[in-house]
């Protein structure tokens, strides 16, 4: 009888994507997927750790499965990966089978022989890979594929549980990223998502060239000099490092989509100071302005005005009234097209955990509504310059009688007038003219 894995994945697309390569590896040795977690043998927890709720569901998730195994006879292998504090590690280890790191994914198959009788005495000779980000992936979101260039994070903002989760900085070889996106393009993917903490500091080694280091600006060039009809974007980026010579190349790079997600998470300089971001709200407005005015001198059509996204997070420790009302100031004046706006959530391990964490909950969900009511106000404005227009849309999905995709400017389209037989076109350009806007995005009809 075969055997069948499950993944259940929280958190980032850093976590998407890293789910993406055990796939990979658990069927390169004979698992195949199932999306029923009750049939599986072999259930993959690929944990987030960012915030308090994830790390509830995770305790949630795994209770539910062992009550369930109780009451069977199939006993579900349970395995956690991603991003686990020690503390939940120390906690949930009785509770698991194997708790495994994911950047030790090259030797999961020799582990989990441990604990899978059926795997037992088998030679995984095939499975030589330097790291984990070598292993090529079961990429599951096409026309969109998620491209890791980097993992860790050296910046320990003083909330953030990342760099003791997921360690330092290490930024992928050049060639291993190019060779990944070829193959991409080669299997028609369209659009292609650069990820890591802060890809603004990616070092990379080129090996024809041993002493060369390549820096982010020139990978998104190199990228974006490959041959083939795509899209080109990442994600996160830093406010600190993101360099003129980024938004000279961003905007000149004709495949670079016009978005950029700058998590700004406050707007005051004492909070940000106490976040420990190492800049000020002059900066991140001066970055914005320039990205602006490049875009907009630079680019044609919609791809003029670049769609802005950032995190935010309210009620930091001791964030005052006063603060608060400069984080709704910048957000009136940057408008954002997006913003995902987080309550602050004290993470174990992480310098602001010895803060008193003295915001009130109620005090944080009025924050929380604050923003999102200047949020859905931007986020419409932006959005009704699309209204009647007919923009370029790359078609990723079909949902009931409509279809979903992207504009280059990384705005999500519900398309309604397709035929049936148009449902080949996931993973096409097609025109689209906007017929209604909403804050959160915006419907059309194929235009022929
Ligand atoms: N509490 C609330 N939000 C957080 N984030 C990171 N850590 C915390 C925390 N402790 C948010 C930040 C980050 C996003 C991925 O999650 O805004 O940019
Ligand atoms: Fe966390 Fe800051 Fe690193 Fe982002 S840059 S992962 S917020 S420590």
């Amino acid at each position: 009888m075969s055997m069948k894995y499950h993944i259940i994945t929280y958190g980032c697309q850093m976590n998407r994507s890293d789910s993406e390569r055990i796939a990979a590896v658990l069927e390169k040795i004979g698992y195949s997927p199932t999306l029923d977690k009750d049939k599986a043998d072999l259930i993959v927890i690929n944990v987030c750790s960012v915030r308090q709720s994830a790390v509830d569901r995770v305790y949630g998730q795994i209770s539910n499965i062992k009550n369930k195994n109780l009451k069977k006879i199939k006993n579900q292998k349970i395995v956690l990966t991603g991003c686990i504090l020690p503390k939940d590690k120390e906690n949930l280890k009785n509770k698991t089978d194997l708790i495994l790191d994911i950047d030790q994914l090259m030797s999961w198959p020799q582990i989990l022989s441990k604990i899978e009788t059926k795997l037992k005495n088998k030679q995984f000779k095939n499975f030589k890979f330097k790291n984990y980000l070598n292993i090529f992936p079961k990429f599951s979101t096409f026309p969109i594929a998620y491209v890791p260039i980097m993992t860790g994070c050296n910046n320990f903002c003083s909330y953030c549980v990342v760099p003791y989760t997921r360690g330092r900085e290490i930024s992928r070889p050049a060639e291993e990223i190019i060779c990944e996106v070829k193959e991409l393009i080669k299997r028609g993917y369209k659009m292609i998502i650069l990820l890591g903490q802060n890809v603004n500091s990616y070092q990379g080694k080129l090996k024809t060239q041993k002493e060369k280091i390549i820096r982010f600006p020139k990978l998104v060039k190199m990228i974006n000099d490959l041959d083939g009809n795509f899209w080109l974007t990442f994600i996160s980026n830093h406010p600190k490092d993101l360099s003129d010579k980024l938004i000279e190349t961003m905007a000149r790079c004709e495949k670079v989509m016009s978005y950029l997600h700058l998590p700004v998470q406050a707007g005051d300089d004492e909070i940000l100071r106490r976040m420990n971001r190492n800049y000020t709200i002059t900066h991140y407005k001066n970055l914005i302005k320039k990205i602006r005015l490049k875009f907009f001198a630079i680019r044609k059509g919609i791809e003029k005005n670049i769609n802005i996204s950032t995190d935010i997070i309210v009620g930091f420790p001791g964030e005052t009234k006063k603060q608060f009302l400069n984080t709704t100031k910048l957000m009136k004046e940057v408008k954002f097209d997006m913003a995902y706006i987080a309550k602050y959530s004290p993470r174990p391990a992480t310098s602001a955990a010895k803060l008193k964490d003295d915001v009130s909950q109620e005090e944080k969900e009025r924050r929380w509504k604050i923003l999102a009511k200047i949020l859905e106000k931007t986020a419409l404005e932006k959005n009704k310059k699309y209204l009647n227009k007919i923009v370029e849309v790359l078609i990723e999905s079909k949902k009931d009688n409509s279809l979903f995709g992207r504009t280059k400017t990384f705005k999500q389209v519900k398309v309604s007038n397709f035929q049936s037989q148009d449902s080949d076109l996931i993973g096409k350009f097609v025109k689209v003219k906007i017929k209604k806007v909403t804050p959160w995005g915006m419907e059309g009809e194929l235009f022929y």
